[in-house]
Parts: C-alpha cells; sequence; structure tokens
C-alpha cells in the first residue's frame, strides 16, 4: 500500500525564499521518494477566509501554482490541484461539520487568537469573526479525508488542525459504522520554515524581513541579500560564522564542502560584501534557472489551467466515490422502498445488477454485469487468470464507475444506464457491509 502525503498551501500572497526552503523544496523532494503518492493543492477556498480582495486571490493562486510547477514539481508523479476545482470538498465539508462538535471548534488556536485580542481590545468578543474562520478546521479535514491522507505535513502551528481531522474522522467512521476514512497523522518538520530572514527573526512578511523568491526577479534577489543585517567587522578581520543568520542562509543552498570554504573565507577576513555576493551568486544557481522557467508560465497561464484541470479530474477520480460511500453512510441514498427490513432486503436485491463469472472454451475467464431484468451492462474481456477476473469484480463493486477506467470490459449500454446500475451496486456492497459490521 502507498503512503499517501497530502498537503495545502494558501493562495494569499506569494512565496518566498523561505517558503521554498521551507516547504515547497522539501516536498518536492519527498514526492520523488518510491511507495509515496503526493497530493499537493492551492487552498484557495482557505484562503477566501483570509482575503476579500478578488484581484489578489486571483493573482496569488497562479503565482504559487507557477511557483511549483517552476521549482520541480512533476505533475505525473503527483496529483496538483486547486481545493476548488473539487466540489467534493464542499460537500464533504458539510457532511463533516454535521458530526463537529461546536466546543472543539470553540477551542481551535486560530479562532481562539481572535477572540482574545477582541477581548483585549475591549470588542465583542466575535467582532469581525466570520463563520469561515470559525469552520476552518473542517474545510481542511475535509481537504485531507477526501484523499484519505496518510500523512500530512504541515509546521507546528497547524499541528492542533490535523489532530482536529483526526476526530472528526473517528466520530465519522463511529457514528455511521464505516471504516470510510483514514485517520492521518501530521508530520511535523521541524525545521521547517526555519530560513531566518533579513534580520535574522524567522522570515515572515509579517516581519517584513523577507527575501522574495522569483518575484522582482535576481535584481529583488540581490538588493535583499545586500540588506542581510551582518554585524560591523570590516574587510580582512575574520568574521564569526557561529550564529550568523548569512551564513544560516547560506547553508540552506549550499553541499557540506561549500559551507566548509565558506566559513574558511569568513575566519580568514572575507569581507561581509563579497560573502553577499557569494550568497546571491549561489542562491541565484538554483533559483535562476527556476525562475525563467517561472517567468514562462506566468506568460502562459492558460497552460498552468491545462496542467490543473488534468489534476482535478485525478484528484475528482479519488474523491467521487469517496464522497458517494459517505452520502450513501449517512443516508442521503437513491430512493428504494422503506419496507420492513427483511422485505427491503429482498426487494433491494431484485433492483440490483449482478455480475456473472465464468470461463469459456477458449480457457479463459469472464465477467459481465447484468441488470436485474438481465439487460446486459458491461462485458469483460478473456482474463487468463480466474483471480483477476475476481480482483476486478469485487474492485467494481467497491468503487462502481471509478472503477471503470483500465477495467477489461466493454460498456453495452449508455451512461444514463450504466452509471445509476454501478451506483446501486456500489450501495448495496456498503449494505451488506454494514449489515455484517
Ligand atoms: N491551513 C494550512 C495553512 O494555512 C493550509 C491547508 C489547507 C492545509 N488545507 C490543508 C495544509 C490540508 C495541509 C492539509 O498552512
Amino acid at each position: 500500500m502507498t503512503l499517501r502525503v497530502l498537503t495545502g498551501i494558501t493562495t494569499t500572497g506569494t512565496l518566498h525564499l523561505g517558503n521554498y526552503v521551507g516547504a515547497v523544496r522539501r516536498a518536492i523532494a519527498a514526492s520523488r521518494e518510491p511507495g509515496v503518492e503526493s497530493f499537493f493543492f492551492m487552498a484557495d477556498y482557505h484562503a477566501l477566509i483570509k482575503c476579500d480582495e478578488p484581484a489578489r486571490i486571483e493573482a496569488s493562486r497562479l503565482q504559487i501554482a507557477a511557483t511549483w510547477l517552476a521549482a520541480g514539481l512533476d505533475t505525473s508523479r503527483v496529483v496538483f490541484y486547486r481545493q476548488s476545482d473539487i466540489p467534493e470538498i464542499p460537500e464533504l465539508t458539510w457532511l463533516l461539520t454535521c458530526v463537529t462538535s461546536k466546543g472543539q471548534m470553540n477551542r481551535a488556536h486560530a479562532y481562539k487568537a481572535s477572540v482574545d485580542a477582541n477581548v483585549a481590545a475591549g470588542e465583542d468578543p466575535d467582532a469581525g469573526i466570520t463563520m469561515g474562520l470559525y469552520s476552518y478546521p473542517i474545510l481542511m479535514a475535509a481537504d485531507i479525508l477526501m484523499f484519505n491522507a496518510h500523512r500530512v505535513p504541515v509546521g507546528k502551528d497547524q499541528a492542533q488542525h490535523i489532530e482536529m481531522a483526526r476526530d472528526v474522522a473517528q466520530r465519522f467512521n463511529h457514528t455511521f459504522k464505516a471504516e470510510l476514512f483514514v485517520l492521518p497523522e501530521a508530520s511535523i518538520d521541524e525545521e521547517m520554515e526555519l530560513l531566518p530572514g533579513l534580520d535574522g527573526r524567522k522570515m515572515s512578511k509579517s516581519y517584513d524581513n523577507v527575501i522574495p523568491l522569483f518575484e522582482g526577479g535576481a535584481k529583488a534577489l540581490r538588493e535583499a541579500i545586500s540588506k542581510i543585517v551582518t554585524d560591523s567587522r570590516l574587510p580582512g578581520e575574520p568574521k564569526e560564522t557561529e550564529g550568523s543568520h548569512l551564513v544560516q542562509i547560506y547553508d540552506a543552498f549550499a553541499t557540506p564542502a561549500q559551507r566548509q570554504a565558506f566559513r574558511a573565507a569568513l575566519h580568514g577576513g572575507l569581507s561581509w560584501g563579497e560573502a553577499k555576493d557569494q550568497l546571491f551568486a549561489l542562491v541565484d544557481a538554483e533559483i535562476g534557472p527556476m525562475r525563467e522557467r517561472y517567468d514562462a508560465l506566468m506568460a502562459n497561464p492558460e497552460k498552468i489551467e491545462a496542467i490543473l484541470m488534468e489534476g482535478a479530474a485525478k484528484a475528482r477520480a479519488i474523491a467521487a466515490p469517496l464522497l458517494a460511500r459517505a452520502r450513501e453512510a449517512v443516508g442521503l441514498r437513491r430512493f428504494q422502498p422503506l419496507a420492513a427490513p427483511v422485505a427491503q432486503a429482498v426487494k433491494a436485491k431484485s433492483t440490483v445488477p449482478a455480475f456473472k463469472q465464468y470461463r469459456e472454451s477458449d480457457g479463459l475467464f469472464y465477467f459481465k454485469l447484468l441488470a436485474a431484468d438481465g439487460t446486459l451492462l458491461l462485458q469483460s474481456a478473456g482474463l487468463p487468470q480466474g483471480k483477476e477476473a475476481g480482483q476486478w469484480v469485487t474492485k467494481l463493486k467497491r468503487e462502481g464507475a471509478a472503477a471503470l477506467d483500465g477495467a477489461p470490459v466493454s460498456r453495452e449500454v449508455g451512461d444514463e444506464l450504466l452509471l445509476p446500475a454501478l451506483e446501486a451496486l456500489v450501495a448495496a456492497e456498503l449494505e451488506a457491509a454494514a449489515a455484517k459490521g
């Protein structure tokens, strides 16, 4: 079983060098590891909670998408999409909202911090607080549970949200007696976002100490680096490298040998000015080529759009069947007679299509799906192994239409007949499982 790793980036503003080192570069490297299936998405519904300026929202999601692509995200290996392109997410959010306790949301850090600030200012505790902010953790839980992610790499500030997602998943599974959702785990990287800014504090927009990643080109990068605060030792004087944030930034881009040489040069009296030139050269060697790709992408937004639409299709192929199961679990089902339990089971059976598995004289194994009235819905090709036929049947029963892609079957009827039949099949399978458990 592959490990599913999922992370989202709220699309407000642009990314800086600290985001690149702490999140983007790390996540792209992790996505190349074998046995990992990665999901990256632009959390643009979350962005709406923080920002009501459409132009900023529009710019930021485009810039951030271009940044990830330019930095080398391989979209053939990862599922890369915009949250707002997946209608299953807000729908799942509502199902989860209905099992989330309000008391737990009262304790969410982001909400509590806003309340505390209001109280401190002598205002009404909920002044200026939207339901979006209040429900933020539920939307985030839906992001994660929608894809049954095992692991969620986040900064420390987000750890509580992952705990909440676990709780919500557990409550849903328990309430509806369905093992529907994987309980996700946070993977907190202590080093994450620890790149220091110009003044030595954590690099952050709110401290106004950032080094831009692509914005403003090489010129802006050079200018920002020239503003890194150092001590006032003169050229020729030995420099202290321990605790120097200029050295820390250098380290984030350097090989061990380069780190050693840089320290030696500073100890030997390299001027801070020259050190900054070297830092610029080092950083630009890594991000310069990315910047070119970034500029090219930003000049062709339709290319990014196409990539994201493909990503959305991949994501929805996973989200739709899970949402169908969640709807089924809570009772949002296709109408059928509500007779007494036994009669209902008998009735239900008679409307559900059935698989037939058989072997032909050619020695191959076949299966077909027949509607309750005997209409042929799906016909398989001949398969050398009986087991394989059985596995496809199981998969189709569990996942319905989502399993059609790649299945060795031909569709014998149109979608208007086939899709409801497959839905009924999945529903019957779920009911049988619920009756057992
Ligand atoms: N809330 C996260 C942040 O601000 C972004 C985010 C939204 C996210 N949905 C997510 C992160 C799901 C991980 C998983 O950083």
